[in-house]
């Protein structure tokens, strides 16, 4: 169960094992990897998709001819392993002329050139047959607040968005778009900083039925956030269209770990709700499960490889985990005591609105609240317990 294969929907970044390790601190630790090599060798280790900006397939300054055949060896790889290409996304990150932003820069001309570098990258998306679109704007913020006018800055993203969204609509690709949310890094502070302000953001649009997210873990957990809730509201919102899972381990930057090798506490609960979250027990969500991790610096060419191995691993010993969990007996009965299920029930009752509620002596006047002083606790630490011995394979 642990061997990946490509039913487990597993995808990587070509930036996340491709990362030469370059830092803030220091040069590359590493060479580069070839892009048909290294489509092979994911597609050898079990993995179904791989993902890339348009500049990890070609470089910005790429002629026509050389963007032409990156694309065309790409595809040859695709044609010879049967790996898919789920995700694309836009690098409005790394060339200078970013450093503002892409859509919200100051600059307008910077703006209405990141908008044509975003249409054409839709078009290769829509030509390798992706349905998802990311939009990280990392770039799109500010360390000084005299600096950028906030609400100008979301009106052009919100013009912006709007303007992909006829694009796609009118060229008729299937394509969605997923804005990646995070706090900071490399801005001081990033506009969308977490799933709930870009959810907000979402219902502000034109074509908000196009637009969803693709959460990262460790983006979540580096505003101290709790990673499982902020899926679970993207749940609940119709909006977890795509996800970015790693590891972070607390309020630092982002760390971009191998999954679960931050906080795995919450790698656990994520997994048992998106593998056994719905209320039938079955999966809450069937798109990718897509990697967004940096192997560390300290690994070599081999080393990339076992980092890769070790995300699906994670995955996949987490899902054996939680399954272990559900079908404890004691673990069902712990569920049942803490009156996990109960919490489903609607307040009210089939029919019943304010008048009803109000007419019932029983929900205020008759009702014992002195009986939860010393009495009626919940057992959530002996669920936690039981939890905590399922992951730890105790149990
Ligand atoms: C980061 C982000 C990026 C995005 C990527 C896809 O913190 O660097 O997670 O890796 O996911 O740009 O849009
Ligand atoms: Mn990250
Ligand atoms: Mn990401
Ligand atoms: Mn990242």
């Amino acid at each position: 169960m642990t061997q990946p294969t490509r039913d487990d929907r597993f995808s990587f970044g070509l930036w996340t094992f491709g990362w030469q390790a370059q830092d803030q601190f220091g040069r590359a630790t590493r060479s580069p990897i070839d892009t048909v090599e290294a489509v092979h060798r994911l597609s050898e280790l079990g993995v179904w998709g791989m993902t890339f900006h348009d500049n990890d397939l070609f470089p910005f300054e790429s002629s026509e001819a050389e963007r032409r055949s990156a694309i065309d060896r790409l595809q040859g790889a695709l044609a010879d392993t049967g790996l898919v290409i789920p995700m694309v996304t836009t690098d409005l990150f790394s060339h200078p002329v970013f450093k503002d932003g892409g859509f919200t820069s100051n600059d307008r001309d910077v703006r209405r050139f990141a908008l044509r570098k975003v249409l054409r990258n839709i078009d290769l998306a829509a030509e390798l047959g992706a349905e998802t679109f990311v939009m990280w704007g990392g770039r799109e913020g500010s360390e000084y607040d005299a600096a950028k006018d906030i609400r100008a800055a979301l009106a052009r993203y919100r013009e912006a968005v709007d303007l992909l969204s006829e694009y796609v609509i009118e060229q008729g690709y299937g394509i969605r778009f997923a804005i990646e949310p995070k706090p900071n890094e490399p801005r001081g502070d990033i506009l969308l900083p977490t799933v709930g302000h870009a959810l907000g953001f979402i219902e502000t649009l034109a074509h908000p039925e196009l637009v969803g997210l693709n959460p990262e873990t460790g983006h979540e957990q580096m505003a101290g956030l709790n990673y499982t809730h902020g899926i679970a509201q993207a749940l609940d919102a119709g909006k977890l269209f795509h996800i970015d899972l790693n590891g972070q381990r607390g309020v630092k930057f982002d760390q971009d770990l191998v999954f679960g090798h931050g906080d795995l506490q919450n790698a656990f609960s994520l997994v048992d709700l998106l593998e056994f979250g719905s209320p039938e027990g079955g999966p809450t969500y069937t798109g990718p499960r897509h990697f967004d991790y940096k192997p560390s610096r300290t690994e070599d060419a081999e080393g990339v490889w076992e980092s890769v191995r070790a995300n699906m691993r994670m995955y996949l010993l987490l899902k054996e985990r939680a399954a272990s969990f559900r079908a404890d007996p004691e673990v069902q009965e712990a569920l049942a005591a803490a009156r996990v299920a109960e919490l489903a029930e609607p307040t009210l009752a089939a029919g019943e609105g304010h008048r009803e509620l109000l007419a019932d002596r029983s929900a205020f006047e008759d009702f014992d609240a002195a009986a939860y002083f010393d009495g009626k606790g919940f057992g959530f630490v002996r669920l936690q317990q039981l939890a905590l011995e399922h992951l730890m394979g105790a149990r």
